[in-house]
Order: C-alpha cells, then sequence, then structure tokens
C-alpha cells in the first residue's frame, strides 16, 4: 500500500480552477499533493475524515502590507485563520525592500511599520529575512516605486531624473533576479504624484524582460479614475507589461454610481492586453489619514495618529466637535495618521467584486492599533455574504478569484489549483457556515468556519486555533499565464 503524510477523505474539492466541485480523496507527501482520486487506497497515519466539507487550494492575498508583519509577527493569524496560505506584500508602491531610510518614513510607508523596522537595504537581504522568520504563510513580494523613490531621491515633490531612475531600475533588477513578482506604484500618494508616465514606463521596461507585473494604485480613484487607469493601461502598453489595478473602487460620493463605466474602460483595454484588478469587499477605504479625502458627508474613522494616540477608533467628526475645529482643521493637528473612509458605495464594490477580471485582495493594514475589519475577514466575508447570502457569484468562482486566477496573473508556480505535484497549501471549510466575524466595531476576530489550513503539507491550524507549526515560504516568480 502507498503511504502518505496526510490523507484528506471525502471532501468537496474546488480545484481553484472555477468548475465544479468532485467529491475526491487528496493524499500528501513531502509538502506536495501527491494523489488525487476518488477512492485512494492510500494509508497515512494522519486521516482527515472530510465529508460534507469543502477542500479548495489556499487563499492568495494578493493585495496586502504583510511586508515587516511577516517577519516580525511569523504567526499570521489574521490570514492564515481565513484560509490565506499565500500573501503578496510590496503593494501600492511601498514595500520594506530595498529601502535605505533618511532621516524620515514618507507617507505612507510608515503603514508598513516604523523607521527602525526597515532593514532590508537589498532585496536579497529581505528574502533572507523572510526565510528566517518562517512566517506560517508563503510572502510573494513586490517592489514599490515610492520606495525606490525615496533610496535615490533627495525629495519626492518632483519627477525623477534620467540618472535618478537609472539608478532605481538597477535595484529593481537586482530584486528580479531575486524573484521579486513586479514594480508596484501608489501614485496617488504625495509621495509619487511627481512622478511622470515616462518615469513609470521607464522603470516598468525591465518587467517585461523578466516576465513581471506592473500592479498600480492608480493616480485617481475619484473624479479623474477613467484618465488614471487610461495611464495605467498606456504603462503596460508601453512596456509590454500586464497591469493589476489595486483596490478598485469609485471613491467619493461625487463618483458613486460610476463603477459600470469604470469596468466598460478595463473590458475595452482587456481586449488588447492583459489587464486585471483586485478588490476587497466593503464599501469603506483604510489608509493614512489624507486632507484630500476629508468630505464631512462621509464618515471617516480615525485608526491611529502619532500625536493623539488615544483617540484611535474615534470619528473625525467627534473629534472635530470636541476640539471646536472643522474636520480638515482637526485632521491637520491629527497627522501623520491613519483612517477609515466610508467613501464607497455598496453598489459599485458589488459590482466591481463580482466582475471576471476581479480578484480578492484585502489591503489589511497589520499594524493598525484598530484595524479596518478586511485583515481578519476578506476571505470568508466574499464566501459567505457575496457568494452564499448574496450570490453575487457562485461558489467555484469566488475560489477561482483567490487561488488559480491570482497563481496564472502573478506567476506563483505550482500554487493556486489542486494538481498532482503541486504544493500542498490547503483551506478545509464549511461552505454553510463560513462567514466573516471582524466587524467596524470588533475588527480583531477570527472568522469562522475554516476547518483546518494547510500550508506545504503542514496543518497549520484548525478550527481550535494556529496549530503552532509555520511552514510558510519565499515564493519567487515563476511563469504568469493570461487567461482573459
Ligand atoms: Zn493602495
Ligand atoms: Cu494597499
Amino acid at each position: 500500500m502507498l503511504q502518505c503524510d496526510a490523507l484528506i477523505r471525502g471532501a468537496n474539492v474546488l480545484d481553484g480552477s472555477g468548475t465544479a466541485g468532485k467529491i475526491l480523496d487528496i493524499a500528501l507527501l513531502n509538502g506536495r499533493i501527491c494523489a488525487i482520486g476518488p477512492d485512494l487506497k492510500h494509508s497515512s497515519s494522519t486521516v482527515m475524515d472530510a465529508e460534507g466539507l469543502v477542500l479548495a487550494p489556499g487563499f492568495i492575498d494578493v493585495h496586502t502590507h504583510d511586508d515587516i508583519a511577516a517577519i516580525r509577527n511569523p504567526a499570521m493569524l489574521p490570514k492564515l485563520s481565513q484560509g490565506v496560505t499565500t500573501v503578496i506584500v510590496g503593494n501600492c508602491g511601498i514595500s520594506a525592500a530595498p529601502v535605505k531610510l533618511g532621516d524620515d518614513l514618507p507617507d505612507p510607508m510608515n503603514l508598513l511599520g516604523a523607521a527602525g523596522d526597515f532593514s532590508y537595504p537589498t532585496f536579497e537581504s529581505y528574502v533572507a529575512a523572510i526565510r528566517d522568520a518562517q512566517p506560517s504563510t508563503n510572502v510573494g513580494a513586490l517592489v514599490g516605486h515610492t520606495a525606490l523613490r525615496n533610496n535615490h531621491m533627495d525629495r519626492l515633490d518632483r519627477a525623477a531624473t534620467d540618472g535618478e531612475i537609472k539608478r532605481m531600475r538597477a535595484q529593481l533588477c537586482e530584486a528580479l533576479q531575486n524573484g521579486a513578482l513586479g514594480l508596484s506604484s501608489g501614485l496617488a500618494y504625495l509621495s509619487a504624484n511627481a512622478a511622470t508616465t515616462e518615469e513609470v514606463v521607464a522603470l516598468a521596461q525591465p518587467l517585461a524582460l523578466a516576465g513581471a507585473v506592473y500592479t498600480t494604485h492608480m493616480r485617481s480613484e475619484t473624479e479623474a479614475i477613467l484618465d488614471a487607469m487610461h495611464e495605467a493601461f498606456e504603462i503596460g502598453r508601453l512596456s509590454k507589461v500586464p497591469v493589476i489595478v489595486s483596490h478598485l473602487k469609485c471613491a467619493g460620493i461625487a463618483n458613486w454610481g460610476r463603477s459600470g463605466e469604470v469596468l466598460v474602460a478595463l473590458d475595452v483595454a482587456r481586449r488588447e492586453q492583459q489587464i486585471g484588478c483586485d478588490c476587497y469587499p466593503y464599501a469603506a477605504g483604510s489608509s493614512t489619514l489624507d486632507l484630500r479625502q476629508v468630505d464631512e458627508r462621509i464618515k471617516i474613522t480615525i485608526t491611529w495618529s502619532a500625536p493623539h494616540p488615544e483617540i484611535a477608533g474615534q470619528t473625525l467628526e467627534r473629534i472635530a466637535t470636541s476640539w471646536c475645529l472643522t474636520q480638515q482643521e482637526a485632521a491637520r493637528r491629527l497627522q501623520p495618521a491613519g483612517a477609515i473612509y466610508h467613501s464607497i458605495s455598496e453598489d459599485d464594490m458589488r459590482r466591481i467584486l463580482a466582475h471576471p477580471a476581479t480578484m480578492i485582495g484585502s489591503d489589511g493594514l497589520p499594524n493598525d492599533p484598530r484595524p479596518h475589519p478586511r485583515l481578519w475577514g476578506t476571505f470568508p466575508r466574499v464566501l459567505g455574504r457575496y457568494s452564499r447570502e448574496e450570490q453575487l457569484m457562485s461558489l467555484p468562482e469566488a475560489v477561482h478569484k483567490m487561488t488559480g486566477m491570482p497563481a496564472q496573473r502573478f506567476g506563483l508556480p505550482c500554487r493556486g489549483l489542486i494538481r498532482e505535484g503541486y504544493c500542498a497549501d490547503l483551506v478545509l471549510f464549511d461552505a454553510e457556515k463560513i462567514i466573516d466575524a471582524a466587524t467596524f466595531s470588533e475588527p480583531v476576530r477570527p472568522a469562522e468556519g475554516v476547518a483546518a489550513v494547510w500550508v506545504n503539507g503542514v496543518l497549520s491550524y484548525t478550527a481550535q486555533g494556529a496549530t503552532g507549526k509555520r511552514a510558510g515560504q519565499y515564493v519567487a516568480r515563476g511563469k504568469t499565464s493570461w487567461i482573459q
């Protein structure tokens, strides 16, 4: 009889490709899936009866800011407890590596940690730190455009010179040689807003040679969103690189109802080039507190403030009232700070979430003392609330958006599907019960309905909590493939 390390029996297997489930047994050996079949004859000392449960590839969180959290807090409980087995770090133009800091930490790099937390001057040193820390989830990494700018420019409120672009490119190439998945930008932030399209194109060119992707927190998610999309697509076209639009949304009351035209623009461009996007399943965003986004008509909650740490969790309205200031003035006094903006319409978010080009990304902020609930809730919320309860998409489709699709687009070798020989990143869950528990008022709560999570064949989480075994790996870039 064939021996294996673990045998999962009788699960409804959703393989990550988007096709319907089948009742199958899965055998694991040496961190890989070694056999899949209706009635495996393998023997193992670890047999899990999975009847009535769904087995899927471990979820891939394509949009995270876990760069430093994965090293400082390697249990990665916010992610593991949702069934996430791989996180992609380095989004929105900010990454922990390669970074050499001067005197200050530019906004929004402060989302990742304090100045002293940035100790990875080369991408290679970051890879080594991930391997040493061995987080409970796998980690793939993008290089942030803002991080590169900050390494080589004396000030960020201008475009880079040719010499600076050359030095940024050299640093990006070092990262690509060490398996970086691509380049991210955060052009909406003041630390990158002065960068020209040409500056980004010049940096995107090495991505084409390496077969890597360009992800972007676009120059605008408000009035000028269509111009910002065209800029992102143009960068992809000119450099012949796939484009992933980060956390696609129509932000600000004036833009509510525009998701239809935004998705038409996406679809038109998708006929000519490789374009995808990610989305989190909430009608509120979160980042650093941006005075340009302060609008008295929307609810803004302060998640942290360096000069006023005691106000975390209060609304800006309440703070402004108690200080006898306008919200603008109060926001200025709170800087630097973080905020949750209830500035998205639920209808727009649903339409974007359900679109076939959309992957799931939490954009969770692990450093926040009172984080947006997406940090702990994103994946079970998509499965439980938006697929099961609201039937916005089928369960196999929802799983595909968080497994097979991201693995192909980011080029994560042997992950995202249940196939013989693939890495044994797996999540077992109750499709009738899975649901997020984190809320805006109680944001730090593990989701319900996740029965077991294996990372590289190691049982890392069960309904009783983390097993304490951490088996995450650094995931270097493989070959990307796009099925539009
Ligand atoms: Zn962003
Ligand atoms: Cu982000």
